[in-house]
């Protein structure tokens, strides 16, 4: 019997497009062969549609999102009980980013569903998307990172200035000012002075009630991909160039101006110990099945884990993919499949466990 297999992607997320774009990719990868593909669309206001099985190829995204006279959209509830019977073999993808996916509460769902999905369990994912949480984890796990502060909305209407003096006081200028829980450099400022910052900070609150501000770190950034469950394996390093003073969210995905350079030019020693650092912050994070660690090098050579990334970018052209086949010639293909084992193994490991005291 072939495995059924729903790809969740799009979600009441800043992150929709890309998830979109993430979603194409993976739902051409797989074996239309070996598994009967769903995907299923989260609309941005949180809808959920059934686009039905696929049948062909995907040509363009939009077909993702069409939905054809047969394909009505779905109240969550009425979803999951035409969804998902006992008697045959399920799992789902969730190739969403950002809030309402990346964040833990739909691997909440599953869990409560006992369903199998890919990727990270719910604290890995909850703690990967609060970069203040994250933070504080990596200092505990004595992961070198930037200094940081982070703020509460409340208190920075109460007190205002006291919250400027305290950011010049401990981080100084330049600084990066981000809202806690978000990605592809939305809401994200570099900030030179207390004008500037005033401007960020009002404009990171819009999307958060948490923010963070970190100094500037000067330097190259570079990527590791991590796969596995409980041996996770660390892949090469990956850089990108790029012009820009930071990667915005147009030149991650509008202007095409990132160019990867995999393996990442720096001597094994530093490359061995970045590596190590990747494996150390997916076991910290109590990762499952991947994760992206995204670092800063300097011209020194040190280096910095900036954040790391629990359901990555994943396109055919991401740096996560990249890297593996750089790594060891892992397909694309053949990434999406070790993920899935990945997701049945954690499930099948998750349900061994005892959920009643045992009678000794
Ligand atoms: N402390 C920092 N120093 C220098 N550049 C930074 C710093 N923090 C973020 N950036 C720049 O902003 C980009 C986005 O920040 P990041 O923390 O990775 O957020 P996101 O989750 O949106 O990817 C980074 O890729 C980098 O270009
Ligand atoms: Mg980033």
């Amino acid at each position: 019997m072939n495995t059924n297999i729903y790809v969740v992607y799009g979600g009441k997320s800043v992150e929709h497009d890309v998830s979109l774009l993430s979603a194409f990719s993976v739902i051409n990868a797989l074996d239309k062969n070996k598994y009967n593909v769903y995907p299923v669309y989260i609309t941005k206001d949180g809808t959920w549609c059934d686009i039905g099985k696929l049948q062909n190829q995907v040509k363009e995204i939009k077909q993702l999102k069409t939905k054809s006279s047969n394909t009505a959209s779905f109240s969550l509830g009425e979803f999951l009980s035409k969804h998902f019977r006992k008697n045959e073999k399920n799992i789902v993808f969730p190739v969403l980013h950002g809030t309402n996916g990346e964040d833990g509460t739909i691997q909440g769902l599953f869990e409560m569903l006992n369903i199998p999905y890919v990727g990270n369990g719910v604290l890995s994912s909850a703690v990967g998307i609060d970069k203040v949480v994250m933070k504080d984890l990596f200092s505990l796990g004595k992961i070198p990172q930037a200094k940081y502060t982070s703020i509460r909305l409340y208190s920075w209407k109460t007190s205002e200035d006291q919250t400027y003096n305290q950011i010049e006081d401990t981080i100084g200028y330049p600084c990066f000012v981000k809202p806690a829980k978000l990605g592809s450099s939305v809401g994200i400022n570099r900030c030179e002075n207390r004008g500037k910052l005033k401007e960020a900070i009002k404009e990171a609150f819009l999307y958060d009630s948490k923010i963070i501000i970190e100094e500037e770190l000067i330097g190259r950034e570079m990527q590791i991909a991590v796969i596995g469950n409980d041996c996770p394996k660390a892949s090469v390093v990956g850089e990108y160039i790029q012009e820009r003073q930071f990667m915005d969210y147009a030149a991650k995905y509008v202007d095409g101006e990132l160019v990867p350079v995999i393996p990442a030019r720096l001597s094994t020693e530093i490359s061995e110990t970045m590596r190590e650092v990747a494996i150390q912050t997916f076991k910290l994070l109590n990762c499952c099945g991947l994760v992206r660690v995204d670092y800063f090098v300097t011209d020194e050579n040190k280096f910095y884990v900036n954040e790391v990334n629990t359901l990555p970018g994943f396109t055919a052209y991401s740096m996560f993919p990249a890297l593996w086949e750089k790594t060891d010639g892992t397909t694309y293909s053949e990434l999406i499949e070790k993920l899935i084992k990945l997701g049945f193994c954690m499930h099948k490991q998750k349900n061994s466990l005892l959920h009643m005291r045992w009678e000794k």
